[in-house]
């Protein structure tokens, strides 16, 4: 992998995403990371200054229209080389998503659904330029972040199976819509050698996932860097989490 591009770096797993990333031993040489203000973005404004192979880019990804924007700032730095992994991990949970079917109000439902499910697919599909030109760049490569890969966060709770407590409605249906989108996308790309993959960061410590979550930031982290590395052709259009296991849809 010589480039990849995270979502949403300014906090939580994003941010995490990247410190593990710099320090892996097969670093990226071009490590991209998105957040929607980078002069209060402290934590990674510093990490970027003191690596030159992190590049900010500012985007509110609920602005679709911007998104050729950013695959210009990409392209201009990866050039033919194009794009190896785009990791889509910015998402939202509204509080009112603990209320139940009686609290649900359709605009909380839209929102969350802009940013967790249209955000993801939408860049997905910006980015198919640029992915494709990595895939063919590496044709020597097996299927996996060596060529091309779309990594899309999604959570346990967008297993439909697994769904045994109900309610969550915001988060529920966008993580499983972001999930019926990355087997769309792992089937519709199959042929340009670009993987997709849904993946569960575990239930860990962020704003997100409140102070009792068992798994740390950096533990997660490290882990999915590593599932990255060892993702194969078996894992394309598949649903697993930050150690590489198997979720059911
Ligand atoms: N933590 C968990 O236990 C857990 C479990 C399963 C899945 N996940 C998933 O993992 C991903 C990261 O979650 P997290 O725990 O790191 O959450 P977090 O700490 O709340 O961070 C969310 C990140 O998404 C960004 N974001 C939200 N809306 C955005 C928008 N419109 N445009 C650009 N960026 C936006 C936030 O930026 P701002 O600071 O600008 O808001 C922030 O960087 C999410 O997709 C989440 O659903 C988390």
């Amino acid at each position: 992998m010589r480039s990849i591009l995270v979502t949403g770096c300014n906090r939580g797993l994003g941010l995490g995403l990247i410190k593990s990333l710099i320090k892996h031993e097969k670093s990226p040489e071009y490590i991209f990371a998105t957040c929607r203000n980078i002069s209060a973005a402290d934590e990674l404004k510093n990490i970027a200054a003191s690596n030159d192979k992190v590049r900010l880019i500012e985007i509110d990804l609920k602005n679709y229209d911007k998104y050729p924007e950013v695959v210009k700032q990409v392209g201009d730095v990866v050039k033919d080389e194009g794009l190896n992994v785009l990791f889509n991990s910015a998402g939202i949970s509204p509080r009112s998503s603990f209320i139940g079917i009686k609290g649900l109000k359709a605009s909380e439902l839209m929102d969350t659904y802009a940013v967790n499910c249209v955000a993801p697919l939408m860049l997905s599909k910006a980015f198919i330029p640029l992915l494709k030109m990595a895939s063919d760049k590496n044709k020597s490569s097996p299927l996996g972040v060596g060529r091309a890969a779309i990594i899309n966060m999604s959570s346990i709770l967008g297993s439909i199976k697994l769904n045994t407590d109900g309610s969550l409605y915001h988060y529920r249906v966008t993580k499983s819509g972001v999930n019926a989108a990355t087997k769309s996308l792992s089937i519709d790309l199959k042929n340009d050698k670009i993987m997709a993959t849904a993946l569960h960061p575990g239930w860990v410590k962020t704003d997100m996932g409140g102070p009792k979550a068992p798994l740390e930031v950096e533990e997660s982290c490290d882990k999915m860097v590593e599932t990255l590395f060892n993702l194969t052709d078996t894992h394309n259009g598949a649903f697993i989490q930050y150690d590489g296991k198997s979720l059911p849809w």
